[in-house]
């Protein structure tokens, strides 16, 4: 039912006033292609330009520079309700005096669509968000995720071309936040909606995105498919703020065309890898702790430092060489596991192995 449309980003940057005469470069020269139907997720800390991109596109916030295309039009300069954009905020941001029908029947309406046309719509939509046979209810006599529902269902009734989220999930309790994500993915999947998603809950993007959108500071870190930012950080930033990485000191022994072999505490290790680096050169290397295994034989001796039983997984630390290594043993029950103060030997998986391109060491 929707015609799900492209957003281009080009050069973007938001400077504020800031206090004391300071401007504030919320966000600095972004340039974003999102394609027709696909979920992408601006994905960073607090305080790193998230929203600000997110309210640009929708017209809330004037760019100081760049332009945003939506479709084939350029909309710097339309006003929020001609740009076809639709957003989900955290505060749900429904009425609180109109009941579920009208909430969502609300846009409708003041684009004068006929009494027949809203109601067939607003039903079709509460079939597709679950909520059929609350229309009578008022909002505060509905739970937060449903809330959520009816918000995300009276962004979706004025079927536009871009919908919008604003870490839509944060007021939920853990639990209804990973319901809640499956169902926004599943819907955004059926309707084929184009869609940004702001958040700063990294499991949140790993599961709801086609790509997610790594920003620090102002800046995109990298863009890349949930696979890719993990497996194959574009930066230190990157690899910590995504799960857990250890990063460790490493020196370049061979690098060729697809493949790069580097010397990690005084180790060769060989992995795949895209780019060239000088033989000898000091670099650093992301190893993620599920990627270690721990024994009683390995290829690199290790001291156990803290040895933690978390019921699905036994998580060291571990010092090599006083390189100390965070280690997770997944399935605990089925393996020896050590005690802090006993010597162990690991075996690193070269798969999960990364060489950072830009860190020196
Ligand atoms: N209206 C504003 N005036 C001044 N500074 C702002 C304003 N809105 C946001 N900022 C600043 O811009 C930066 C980015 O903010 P924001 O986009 O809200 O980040 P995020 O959504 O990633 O948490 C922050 O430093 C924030 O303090
Ligand atoms: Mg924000």
């Amino acid at each position: 039912m929707t015609k799900a449309k492209k957003v281009t980003i080009k050069n973007l940057s938001k400077i504020y006033p800031g206090q004391n005469g300071k401007q504030v470069i919320a966000v600095n020269h972004v340039s974003l292609d999102i394609n027709p139907g696909e979920l992408v997720t601006l994905l960073g800390p607090s305080g790193c330009g998230k929203t600000t991109i997110l309210r640009m596109v929708a017209g809330f916030e004037i760019p100081t520079h760049g332009d945003i295309y939506i479709g084939e039009d350029r909309v710097n300069s339309l006003t929020p309700d001609k740009r076809d954009t639709a957003m989900v905020f955290q505060s749900y941001a429904l009425f609180p005096h109109l009941n579920i029908y009208d909430n969502i029947a609300y846009g409708l309406k003041i684009k004068k669509f006929s009494k027949e046309e809203i109601k067939n719509k607003v039903n079709a939509i509460l079939e597709l968000v679950g909520l059929t046979g609350m229309e009578n209810r008022a909002p505060n006599q509905l739970s937060g995720g449903q809330q959520q529902r009816v918000a995300l269902a009276r962004a979706l009734v004025m079927e536009p071309g871009v919908l919008l989220f604003d870490e839509p999930l944060s007021n939920l309790d853990a639990k209804l936040r990973v319901y809640m994500r499956n169902e926004i993915h599943k819907i955004q999947r059926k309707v084929g909606i184009t869609s940004i998603y702001v958040t700063h809950d990294q499991s949140e993007a790993m599961s709801l995105s086609d790509r997610v959108i790594i920003m620090h500071a102002g800046n995109i870190e990298q863009i890349g498919t949930p696979h890719e930012i993990y497996m194959k950080p574009a930066s230190e930033f990157v690899a910590d703020f995504i799960g857990i990485a250890n990063i460790v000191p490493a020196t370049v022994v061979e690098s060729k065309q697809g493949a790069i072999t580097v010397k990690i505490f005084g180790k060769d290790f060989s992995t795949d890898y895209d780019k060239e680096l000088a033989v000898g050169q000091n670099c650093k290397a992301v190893l993620r702790p599920e990627a270690v295994q721990i024994g009683v034989t390995g290829e690199v001796e290790a001291k156990v430092t803290s040895s933690i039983f978390m019921g699905e997984s036994q998580d060291y630390v571990v010092d090599v060489g006083g390189t100390k290594l965070q280690v997770k043993e997944y399935n605990p029950g089925s393996k020896q596991v050590f005690a802090a103060g006993e010597t162990a030997f690991l075996t690193l998986d070269k798969r999960a192995l990364h060489v950072l391109q830009s860190a020196k060491a």
